[in-house]
């Protein structure tokens, strides 16, 4: 049985004092661990206050990025130790605004896999067509190109360490969620791709998350897929009253 896992990215929003104050809600309102495992992906200007208020419970902290590199001249990013120092045990890899924003490619994605997993981080792996390419059928491709490229040379030991992120783009902040239906579709060709590429990788086991536009309102019915194991939600992680209604629902 795969727990899930109900993250939430936060981008660019909190400042530490608001940060501290949905994790200290957060804590209270799940002291012990639950069915779902929850993440929180603050900012990096937040994470160790929110480490702070979080140690003794069983919320577990993710970063938004890293970089590759273990040191050095590399000016305004931070490192897969720096994180793990901060508390993370989770970071974000190849979301599709650093992707897009930022120009990161999938040779730089693999480079950050490989070096989280190398500090012990869990690389949540980002995944996800645009509009555009799902309207022209290519959206298979794409997927199994971004497998491809992002997971070269990702032992089938190493697999089981990534949890992967299906991020349809044309889903994110729009409010157009995939439909359950979509969202699985995808999420299963993922799992056969991982079976098929990563001998003995136990892909069943694997954890694909949805993101895009995930509110309490579909949250049941995404979960209610039996490829999708969890959530990685942006807007509706901003509030506490939303996101704790969606880890609520995906306990059910
Ligand atoms: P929204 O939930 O705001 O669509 O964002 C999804 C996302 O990008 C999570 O990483």
């Amino acid at each position: 049985m795969i727990k899930p896992i109900i993250a939430a990215n936060w981008k660019m929003h909190k400042t530490i004092p608001e940060a501290v104050a949905f994790a200290k809600q957060l804590k209270k309102e799940f002291p012990e661990p639950g069915r779902a495992d929850i993440v929180i992906a603050p900012p990096f200007t937040a994470l160790s206050s929110v480490m702070e208020v979080l140690k003794d419970s069983p919320i577990h902290i993710s970063a938004q990025n890293m970089h590759w590199e273990e040191k050095g001249a590399c000016t305004g990013e931070v490192s897969a130790t720096m994180l793990v120092d901060a508390g993370c045990e989770f970071v974000i890899v190849g979301h599709s605004e650093r992707r897009i924003l930022f120009g990161e490619t999938s040779k730089m994605l693999n480079k950050k896999i490989h070096t989280a997993l190398k500090s012990g981080l869990t690389p949540i792996f980002c995944i996800g067509e645009t509009l555009k390419e799902r309207e022209s059928g290519a959206t298979f491709r794409i997927i199994q190109k971004q497998i491809k490229e992002g997971l070269n040379n990702i032992t089938s030991d190493d697999i089981r360490r990534i949890t992967l992120a299906y991020e349809p783009i044309w889903a994110i902040g729009t409010g157009k969620t995939a439909t359950p239906l979509q969202a699985q579709e995808v999420h299963r060709f993922i799992r056969e791709t991982i079976a098929a590429d990563f001998e003995h990788a136990r892909a069943s086991e694997t954890i694909i998350i949805y993101g895009g536009s995930v509110k309490p309102e579909n949250t049941g019915s995404l979960m209610d897929q039996p490829d999708i194991n969890g959530a990685l939600v942006g807007g509706a992680s901003l509030d506490f009253g939303p996101f704790a209604d969606i880890v609520k629902i995906s306990e059910r």
